[in-house]
């Protein structure tokens, strides 16, 4: 909801629990006002009238108060907006007017032909912030930097920065420590979203799990990005991001022009770690993931298994232990085309390898289906190997630069989608696979980052790094538009690729490469930040574990710690015993039954991984689950109840698993008893109200 001042210049957006207010003064600045617990029209004013301190001449008023800091004037700040034409650099903008349609609220200025529009949406408690600029003047206008948006806290003493960092198979890690003086700024310049950092960010000062202030924002873009959080000298809080890292030119605008940058969401809960991520999840559930009210299928993944030694018999022999142990979606990784036997060849190439595959895909999806289960596969449509039949035809269809080197990770290049005819090239590979067998998922990775991100012939060819990613997803929404029963994952090697636009367009994403479950503990904590458990595949691999360290666990272990999101299995179930095979149908099954309850409950993160004992609980309307995870028992110590959340403490609740009843009281208060015990025990609890 929007209400407007009647000098309609003092606005105030307004969910369920929180309010947002900004003000535009009579020098048309537009200065932020409040950020918070749920306040009245009356209380903005109150606020739009207190006096702006006076700082001159070496600070000023405005730094840490705009809503939107401009390069240019009396300003010291980051500038979310960078902009310049041949005659000059900056912007002084005037304000033309303001517009409310539906629960989105513009502001428009405008300087010198360069139309500027401010965007505010509130979604729930989450308020979605974007700019859009549009050329309406004569002369070009080189866009240097335009972020989504600039954030401001309120003045509070001892500010707390969280993040998650992370490498390859490492992703997703929380961290926190004290903001300083001077600016904190984490990102990618590497044309993806990267492994090294999630775009969220969240800040507290005496925040926990379940109680006190947090703000988050997080950022929609798949490409290279920032997000710059500054304590100013006066100890204000301002969070700037948006699309690029640098500022050396995000686009040039040509007359009759326009740039929309990505959305930069922001929240305020007063819940809590936990209670912010419980509205970080409904907004993507109920605004961002496709079809979020259906629940993701169990899904076998090859890659683990088989690698790049494939062949249809093998894949058709792994579909029936997979179809027998109540798997829904088999997928088939790498290796199924073109000369792709390993990582050297054959990317570029959609269409099957023909050794392997001599009648194409549609016998073993055909297969596949016939023992009740859906038909996937994975691509790297983004990426080329320089040994394959698409490079020998076009090999400026590359990334490059004239007269350098081309440099290779794991053996391949990256293809220039800002390129129409590559954008079409992909289309029709990609539309004739989905076309060519009952394909029903597509697992698309990208798994290399921008080196040489040139384009030889181009005017500007630094708008390769925004085409790119509009490139990627136009592609994946007309795939979608012309194949609405196909659902995708979004894969990075592993996490590279996770944020909020590319989740806007997929089903579900690959957490990491790391399958390990004691590692994925700590990774799942981290992702659970902001992702909901319907987005977050982890797929039950071999002990030991092949993929990374070679660690040992329990099947039980592995199997709980994956059901904390979308189940998979990863592992080599040729290998399976027939023990081992009885029990993943049992955990399989017992997932089946809770799955609604994970992939569209409420998340309590109960115990961190850090410990020993970690658990996660899942409530939905009178269901509720706990997945407890002991990763060693000290000196024959029994473990700590798990105080659950989440629950009438009035009601009583059974357990299905040991039919006892308990008060929600006790449960609240005094905790479940797991009665785990020895190493890499686990369990799980369903809780009914009765
Ligand atoms: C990436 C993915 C893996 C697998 C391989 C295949 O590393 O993250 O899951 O698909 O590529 O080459």
């Amino acid at each position: 909801m929007v209400d407007i001042a009647e000098n309609e210049r003092t606005w105030l957006l307004s969910g369920p629990s929180s309010s947002y207010a900004l003000h535009l003064t009579e020098e048309d600045e537009l200065l932020h006002l409040h950020w918070g617990p749920s306040i009245a029209l009356v209380d903005a004013e109150a606020l739009a009238v207190r006096p702006l301190p006076g700082y001159w001449p070496f600070e000023t008023p405005l730094d840490g108060r705009e809503e939107y800091p401009v390069e240019g004037g009396p300003r010291f700040v980051r500038p979310a907006l960078s902009v310049r034409t041949e005659e000059r650099r900056g912007t002084e903008w005037t304000f033309t007017g303001h517009e409310v349609e539906g629960d989105e609220l513009r502001l428009r200025f405008w300087d010198a032909g360069l139309a500027i529009t401010l965007h505010y949406r509130m979604r729930g408690d989450v308020v979605e912030r974007w700019v859009t600029l549009d050329n309406e003047g004569p002369a070009r206008v080189e866009l240097l930097r335009a972020d989504a948006a600039t954030w401001t806290l309120p003045d509070r003493e001892g500010w707390r920065l969280s993040q998650l960092h992370g490498r390859w198979a490492a992703e997703s890690r929380l961290t926190s420590a004290p903001l300083t003086h001077g600016e904190k700024v984490i990102g990618s310049r590497r044309g993806h979203t990267g492994h090294q950092h999630l775009p969220w960010v969240a800040l507290d000062t005496d925040a926990t799990e379940e109680r006190g202030e947090v703000y988050g924002c997080a950022l929609g873009w798949s490409g290279s990005w920032r997000i710059a959080v500054a304590q100013l000298p006066d100890a204000r809080v301002q969070i700037t991001g948006g699309a690029g890292y640098d500022e050396s030119g995000l686009l040039m605008l040509e007359a009759g022009e326009s740039y929309t940058s990505p959305v930069f969401a922001g929240l305020w809960s007063d819940g809590g770690f936990g209670g912010a991520s419980r509205t970080w999840h409904a907004y993507q559930r109920a605004h961002i993931i496709p079809d979020a009210d259906r629940d993701r299928p169990v899904l076998f993944n090859s890659w683990e298994a088989t690698n790049f030694d494939i062949s249809e018999d093998q894949q058709s022999a792994l579909a029936r232990r997979a179809a027998a142990i109540g798997v829904e979606l088999f997928v088939v990784d790498d290796g199924w085309f073109g000369a792709r036997t390993s990582d050297r060849a054959g990317l570029g190439d959609w269409t099957p390898n023909p050794d392997r595959f001599p009648n194409g895909l549609k016998p073993l999806a055909d297969s596949v289906h016939a023992l009740g289960m859906q038909f996937g596969i994975w691509v790297e449509p983004e990426m080329i190997n320089p040994d394959s039949d698409l490079y020998r035809a076009h090999p400026d269809w590359v990334q490059y630069q004239s007269g350098r080197k081309r440099t290779e990770l794991r053996n391949q290049l990256v293809l220039n989608l800002a390129r129409e005819d590559v954008q079409e090239y992909l289309w029709e590979q990609l539309d004739a696979l989905l076309s060519s067998a009952p394909i029903d998922y597509v697992k698309w990775d990208f798994n290399r980052c921008f080196t040489d991100a040139g384009w030889p012939g181009e005017p500007y060819p630094q708008r390769l790094w925004v085409d790119h990613v509009r490139a990627f997803y136009a592609l994946l929404d007309r795939l979608r538009a012309a194949h609405p029963g196909v659902a995708f994952e979004s894969c990075s090697g592993g996490g590279g690729r996770i944020d909020l636009g590319v989740m806007s367009r997929t089903d579900q994403v690959w957490t990491s490469d790391n399958t390990d479950p004691l590692d994925r503990l700590a990774i799942q904590h981290g992702f659970t930040q902001i992702h909901p458990a319907r987005v977050m595949a982890a797929w039950v691999t071999d002990s030991p574990n092949t993929q990374l360290n070679g660690r040992f666990s329990s099947l039980r272990f592995r199997f709980v710690s994956s059901m904390a999101g979308v189940l998979g299995v990863g592992g080599d179930l040729a290998e399976w015993s027939e023990e081992e095979l009885t029990e993943a149908g049992e955990w399989v099954e017992l997932y089946k039954e809770i799955r609604p309850v994970v992939q569209r409950g409420e998340l309590y993160r109960l115990r961190p991984p850090e410990g020993g004992l970690s658990a996660v609980q899942y409530v939905l309307g009178d269901e509720t689950v706990v997945l407890a995870c002991l990763q060693a028992q000290s000196y024959g110590e029994p473990v700590p109840a798990l105080r659950l959340r989440g629950l009438d403490p009035t009601a009583s609740y059974e357990c299905r698993e040991t039919g006892e009843i308990h008060r929600g009281a006790v449960l609240l208060h005094h905790g479940l008893r797991a009665g785990l015990r020895g190493d890499f025990d686990a369990a799980v609890f369903r809780l009914r109200r009765i």
